[in-house]
């Protein structure tokens, strides 16, 4: 059964997009609130669809635009980014409004023809561009690698709305559409554990983006998923300025996995010296936290503390994949160290130190690195260890 929740974002201008209720894995990113694809239909003299929605909420999409008009009067459908949790449903919209016209940035294009295997009726269009609809007049600025080539903002003047596609984005599911009915807690951890898994990589990207964005006149940010900002924009801009310019706060995060328990007594021994310099200290075990949740600590983490056993020459598969994951992400300007227990070879600690080498990390002293199982005086370096760390950040 399809709930008919259909929002009024401004005049004329309705949310008609899909909830996905029960999505817990988002191309590996876990999402245990959902998510929504949001879409907005704009009734102008041109009927104009901003997004559409992942491939299996059509009915849904199609259910609330059916309430306000007749679909296949749509004219233009604005692509603002071609990953097919927006543009999924354009081709079964194409069947019922023939003839509408698919704008898209070039970038765009390729990534739709790319797609769809298709002829399109596509205009493309570039920053500056603007499209009149009636009484309103479309702004489009592209915002590239924020977070795909093909990223791009619809902006409307008259109404001072943004969609600006994945930016600014949260992966929630919700009956209510806009953030002053949701917690201002919620909101951040969601918008920041979207950030960190979408968009960290691009955060000069996002600086330019930000600083093109800053010259619009803006009451309403209406993003491609989860709620609606009106009440907290400069929140969440702020927010995003922080991260985009990869600052932390001055706290630690340990990250570890052990086999038979000694990397988790030098990783809580870490965490006593920390704390005795003041610093919090959050503790994340591999087997028990999801990669997605772990990389939201690591954006406001200065001190980044990495511990695996060795095993068969390397680090446990669980640090393998976290290190991927991180890798891919590339957190810049963190202090990091690395700890570790072998019985022989003890790999691991140098192959992890080396990634964050590449990850240009400053690594201030020299990894821990202990035999089988560690004793009381090497438990109470490793605390003198972890102290050295927290006094080290907080020059
Ligand atoms: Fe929500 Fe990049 O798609």
């Amino acid at each position: 059964m399809i709930e008919l929740n259909i929002v009024k974002l401004k005049p004329d201008i309705y949310w008609v997009g899909g909830i996905d209720w029960n999505i817990r894995n988002f191309h590996g990113y876990l999402t245990q609130r959902g998510t929504t694809y949001n879409a907005y239909l704009i009734i102008d003299n041109k009927i104009t669809l901003v997004e559409s929605v992942k491939h299996y909420l059509f009915d849904e999409m199609l259910s609330r635009i059916k309430e306000l008009i007749d679909p296949s009067k749509i004219d233009y459908i604005i692509s603002n980014h071609v990953e097919m949790d927006h543009s999924g449903s354009i081709p079964k919209l194409l069947e019922i409004c023939k003839n509408a016209k698919v704008i898209t940035s070039t970038r765009g294009e390729k990534g739709l023809k790319r797609h769809f295997k298709r002829n399109l009726n596509l205009r493309i269009v570039k920053s500056g561009d603007t499209l009149n609809i009636g009484k309103r007049t479309l702004h489009f600025v592209e915002i590239p690698m924020v977070h795909w080539p093909d990223s791009m903002v619809t902006y409307i003047p008259s109404d001072k709305l943004l969609i600006p596609n994945d930016a600014f984005g949260q992966h929630i599911a919700s009956s209510e559409r806009f953030d002053d009915q949701i917690e201002w807690g919620i909101l951040r951890e969601e918008a920041a554990k979207y950030y960190a898994n979408i968009v960290m990589p691009y955060g000069n990207q996002v600086e330019k983006a930000l600083d093109a964005l800053s010259k619009l006149d803006i009451d309403m940010i209406a993003p491609s998923h989860g709620i609606i900002w009106r009440s907290f924009i400069p929140n969440i801009l702020k927010e995003y300025t922080k991260w985009a310019r990869y600052e932390t706060d001055d706290k630690a995060l340990i990250v570890y996995d052990s086999m038979w328990g000694s990397t988790e007594k030098i990783a809580y021994s870490l965490r006593e010296g920390i704390e005795e310099e003041g610093i919090p200290v959050t503790m994340r075990n591999l087997k028990t936290t999801h990669i997605s949740d772990i990389i939201t600590e690591v954006i406001s983490s200065k001190l980044i503390l990495l511990g695996s056993p060795t095993l068969n020459n390397t680090m446990l598969p669980s640090m393998g994949g976290f290190l991927t994951y991180l890798k891919g992400l590339r957190p810049k300007n963190r202090v990091g160290h690395v700890f570790g227990s072998y019985g022989w070879g003890g790999q691991a600690v140098g192959e992890i130190e080396k990634i964050l080498k590449d990850l240009s990390w400053d690594i201030p002293f020299e990894s821990i690195n202990l035999n089988y199982i560690p004793d009381k005086e090497e438990l109470l370096d490793v605390r003198k260890k972890g102290k050295k760390l927290g006094k080290y950040i907080k020059k």
